[in-house]
């Protein structure tokens, strides 16, 4: 892989930054001064400014920290209340500073990831980063198949049109119905506008993934630390 796509999605820096150091030669491969565009893989043994890359990751790992909260109902998406209510980082212990990447509104549940990891946190809100997110939603009413076709296209709202978004209906069982919908931008509300457009109340709103990262089993309330995997997963995209 080309150096400085493999030491980005390894989370060492951008690639505009690290096409930056080596222009000041500041890298090595195998002991020589590294070129611009020339492929390296995990066999090669890289130092960054008088690092090994390792020990590098390693040690940027180890003072960083990463997890996923199945944020319950009533708990806001902040680091703090002037009010004192409960926030998403009051309910992860730790004694870092950590804030949550992105938001779900006071009365929606599910997955939201929390770091003090400042540039995953950019990348991740970034407008451009387009990741979908998967949201289960219950509604009153019976939602009709064109209304599923609007919601795909695209819906207008007064801050303008919705992206394409992937819907679809799990059931429809006595007036109400579930369905999954995937958006790949982060308006206000948007969810509960674009179905509340068509004059659906929302029963229940929870998301389910960010990416191929999911909730899983994991209980309202309780979160966990996210594996490297996960963590390299979330650099990568
Ligand atoms: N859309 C909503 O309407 N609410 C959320 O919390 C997230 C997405």
């Amino acid at each position: 892989m080309r150096i400085n796509k493999y030491l980005a999605t390894l989370g060492v820096a951008s690639r505009r930054s690290i096409d930056t150091l080596i222009l000041q030669s500041k890298i090595l491969v195998n002991g020589r001064v590294a070129m611009q565009g020339m492929d390296v893989s995990d066999e090669d043994e890289i130092v960054i400014d008088g690092q090994k890359l390792k020990m590098k990751l390693e040690k940027e790992i180890d003072e960083k920290v990463y997890y996923m909260l199945n944020k319950p109902l009533e708990v806001l998406s902040s680091s703090s209340d002037d009010r004192g209510r409960t926030t998403v980082v009051d309910l992860v212990k730790t004694n870092k500073r950590i804030f949550p990447i992105g938001r779900l509104d006071y009365m929606t549940t599910g997955l939201i990831l929390l770091t003090n990891d400042g540039e995953l946190f950019n990348r991740l809100v970034h407008p451009k980063s387009e990741i979908y997110k998967k949201y289960y939603l219950k509604v009153f009413g019976e939602v009709k198949k064109y209304e599923i076709e609007q919601l795909k296209k695209g819906v207008n709202l007064e801050d303008g049109k919705t992206l394409p978004a992937k819907v679809s209906t799990v059931k429809i069982e006595n007036n109400k119905t579930s369905l999954y919908i995937s958006i790949r931008e982060g308006k206000n509300r948007q969810v509960r506008r674009m179905i509340e457009k068509f004059g659906y109340k929302v029963l229940m709103l929870r998301r389910e993934k960010i990416g191929e990262l999911s909730l899983g089993d994991l209980p309202e309330g309780k979160y966990r630390e996210l594996t490297k995997e996960e963590i390299e997963y979330l650099y990568s995209i």
